[in-house]
């Protein structure tokens, strides 16, 4: 989740792209940089942290020219620091390239052109792309760029320079967005709409597998086979907020609906060209050791240690080994067991929450080995751990964890799909089954949130009641956990999370006429079960929802009010699709009541006190 913006006219290039990179500060980076031709050629300057480090770096000495290009870096592969930020170059500091996604072969083009002679000085799949544009460029950067993307696999939006064609810009859409801008004698690239915003509302939209080249007075669009086309411009009328927002009107929204490029993205790289077995190269962690694992224990907070709970399900259930689950501000506190051979797995978004950090260095002081799943690369969390698995959910700015925590899933199934081939506990075949219906969620996912209308129509009717409760049994209580969570903190609704056959041992007490009760009931192996609990509940006059699959809903609906139906995947996999009206119901009712949805009370992004 990089931001792009390009320039090429006769603006002041650097200001345009510097105002450009302050429009895309709202998605949170961590190191940001800027090309730009200037009379002593192409000129390149970048620097970790805050925009206002590479503003001051700028000052004094500022780059002059006609064209240039910008980007805000988010990293994943490698740290955050001033080398790896972009515009990357090649050696001849001819080429310059900023890249949003991820180049998923590109250890072994590396490979390939360090055998050729190229010399890399950073840890980026990005410089990668320059070195291969350098490589194939034979006096046309048009075709260099296609030859070099013809060699590469990934996600890419891309924006190119060279110093040998000073009056072209050229930009690369590959399943990661990018707009081209319109301006009178000047023209414009973006990776989202407010980069460009203050200076243009014509733009291009880019789709997959095109690209564009761009001189002051000129817009091509063509295939990246070559082939021109012709689009239709489009006229923004957002506001600069609506803007931010990618037209959502919350960051919440957006972020539910980001969820599933944050699975794909999650997922690239990480399962091998056959599509049936998972690959985990960033993992230092060897077979040796992962045949000697005894004991996991997962630690994390809040939503993270919801994850958690899927994520112990998935390598019990696949791997065998047993897994303990832990909130981090507890874990210290019972004299956890551990042994060298004990994996400690912490989960954590943000990297930087002090429950889970403390209790990750007691884990580390103890023996364990630690192996963090994190959306921030450069977190306290990641720089601790011995291993890290990064999801590529992108920054998250909800307060409300959405897209973070199903990365976080989808990372755990990862892992656990990687520990049972190295242990030999699952077929290449049981392997091959999940691996294949990981890769269908992504689409599940969107065909749920092309129809909020029941969810969100029910999320009206409890906004109007002080208390509910959630109910499932196995995998559907993990996900309740969730639910109830979210319904919490940004809708104020008192919730509570039960597991299903636990209610009869007192809390049936408190379930009395017209109280809602939202009921997952996705797990066919106990459904027979949570349908008794969803009757002792109906027999006290609740009122109920449930989610369950389509050939339940008839069946259900003798003993509940309503039902939603969600798409089918494994067991296993069903909380990356089931915690999804779970957030829709937690946005809407949150909205229904007023509250402040990205922002709410008594809760930050990032808990750094213990
Ligand atoms: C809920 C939420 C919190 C965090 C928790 C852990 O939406 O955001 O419960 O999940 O504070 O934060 P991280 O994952 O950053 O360690």
């Amino acid at each position: 989740m990089c931001g792009i913006v390009g320039y090429i006219g006769k603006k002041d290039t650097q200001a345009v792209l510097i105002e450009g990179l302050k429009k895309l500060e709202y998605r949170g980076y961590d190191s940001a940089g800027i090309a730009v031709f200037t009379n002593q050629g192409l000129q390149i300057a970048k620097a970790q942290g805050r925009l206002a480090n590479l503003e001051s770096k700028l000052e004094g000495t500022p780059l002059v020219g006609s064209a240039g290009i910008g980007h805000t870096r988010w990293a994943t592969h490698g740290k955050p620091s001033d080398v790896n930020s972009h515009p990357h170059t090649d050696n001849s500091h001819k080429f310059s390239v900023v890249h949003n996604g991820i180049v998923e072969n590109y250890l072994e083009l590396k490979d390939e052109l360090i055998s050729q002679g190229h010399h890399f000085v950073s840890e980026t799949d990005t410089e990668v792309i320059s070195h291969l544009i350098a490589r194939e460029y034979d006096g046309d950067i048009v075709k260099a760029v296609q030859k070099a993307i013809g060699y590469m696999r990934g996600a890419f939006a891309l924006g190119v320079l060279t110093e040998y064609e000073p009056d072209k810009l050229v930009a690369v859409r590959q399943a990661s967005p990018l707009i081209i801008g319109i301006g009178e004698g000047e023209n414009f690239i973006g990776s989202d709409i407010p980069a460009i915003l203050q200076y243009t509302r014509k733009v291009y939209i880019l789709n997959d597998g095109e690209m564009a080249v761009l001189t002051q007075d000129s817009v091509e669009l063509m295939t990246i086979e070559g082939n021109f086309i012709s689009r239709e411009m489009i006229h923004v009328d957002w506001d600069a907020v609506t803007a931010e927002k990618g037209g959502f009107e919350h960051f919440m929204l957006k972020e539910i609906h980001e969820q599933p490029k944050a699975y794909r993205d999650t997922m690239r790289g990480r399962i091998d060209e056959s599509g049936k077995k998972v690959v985990l190269p960033e993992l230092k962690l060897t077979a040796d050791q992962i045949k000697n694992i005894r004991n996991i224990q997962i630690i994390a907070c809040g939503t993270a240690y919801h994850a958690g709970l899927v994520g112990r399900s998935a390598i019990e259930s696949l791997v065998r080994i047993p897994v303990e689950t832990d909130v981090a501000s507890e874990y210290r506190y019972r004299s956890p067991i551990v042994t060298p051979e004990t994996l400690v797995i912490v989960v954590s978004q943000s990297g930087e929450t002090a429950d889970t950090l403390a209790a990750m260095r007691e884990a580390k002081a103890n023996g364990a080995h630690v192996l963090a799943i994190t959306n921030v690369v450069g977190s306290s969390i990641a720089r601790d751990a011995d291993d890290v698995i990064v999801t590529l959910a992108g920054p998250e700015i909800a307060v409300a964890s959405t897209k973070a925590y199903t990365s976080q899933l989808i990372a755990f199934y990862l892992l656990a799909l990687y520990l049972a081939e190295v242990r030999g506990t699952q077929t290449p075949e049981a392997v091959a089954q999940i691996v294949a219906a990981m890769q269908a969620l992504p689409e599940q996912v969107e065909s749920m949130l092309a129809k909020p209308d029941a969810i969100k129509a029910y999320a009206e009717h409890i906004s109007k009641h002080e208390h509910l409760f959630f109910i499932g049994r196995g995998l559907d209580y993990a996900v309740a956990q969730e639910g109830s969570l979210k319904l919490k903190e940004i809708s104020y609704i008192h919730s509570e999370a039960y597991a299903a056959g636990e209610l009869k041992h007192g809390t049936l007490a408190l379930i009395e006429e017209g109280i809602p009760v939202i009921a997952l009931a996705t797990q066919e192996a106990v459904l027979e079960k949570t349908v008794s609990n969803i009757k002792e509940v109906n027999a006290r006059g609740a009122d109920i929802m449930a989610i369950t699959h389509e050939e339940n809903v008839a069946g259900l609906l003798k003993s509940v009010d309503q039902a939603f139906a969600i798409p089918k995947t494994l067991p296993l996999l069903t909380p990356a699709l089931s915690v999804v009206p779970l957030q829709l119901l937690s946005y809407y009712a949150s909205l229904a009541r007023g509250n402040d949805v990205d922002k709410p009370r008594n809760l930050a992004k990032s808990v750094t006190v213990e």
